[in-house]
């Protein structure tokens, strides 16, 4: 298992591999299974602008696609590319509703807040925070009918 300290190194890891080309901002992203594997992602843009992917999704998306249903953690950095200070970067709604498909009330979203003293500094959300009144798969279960 891995701190969120480490969570948030890997994150910024992921952010090196960002392909940013319009919008020059950089985001990384890992995401920690309640078994302790990391999955790392990056925003990878498009020409066409609409098919650019969030790191968070990438992230997700490689987990899904290699089998991984239980998640308890996302670290996310981000900022743009030619400052030298990360931005505060909390994930977008789309990406947020991907989580929300995914992911207990438990879940935690770990958002880089900035630097003090050489060490990262972060803050610590669950889901319900970051997208109350929230439609998931629970409310797609077929539910018998009233008479
Ligand atoms: N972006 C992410 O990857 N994650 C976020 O949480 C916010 C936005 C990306 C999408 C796009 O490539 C760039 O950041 C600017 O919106």
């Amino acid at each position: 298992m891995k701190t969120y300290e480490e969570l948030i190194e890997l994150a910024l890891e992921a952010r090196l591999m960002a392909y940013t080309p319009y919008s020059h901002f950089k985001v990384g992203a890992a995401l920690m299974t309640k078994d302790g594997k990391v999955y790392k992602g990056c925003n990878i843009e498009n020409a066409s602008y609409t098919p650019t992917n969030c790191a968070e999704r990438t992230a997700f998306f490689k987990a899904i696609s290699e089998g991984e249903t239980e998640f308890s953690a996302i670290a996310i950095v981000g900022g743009f590319e030619d400052k030298k200070e990360l931005d505060f970067c909390s994930p977008c709604g789309v990406c947020r509703q991907v989580i929300r498909e995914f992911c207990e009330d438990d879940f935690k979203i770990i958002l880089l807040t900035g630097q003090k003293d050489g060490k990262n500094t972060y803050e610590i959300y669950d889901l319900p925070e970051i997208l109350p009144f929230s439609f998931g798969p629970n409310d797609m279960r077929i539910k018998p009918k009233s008479k």
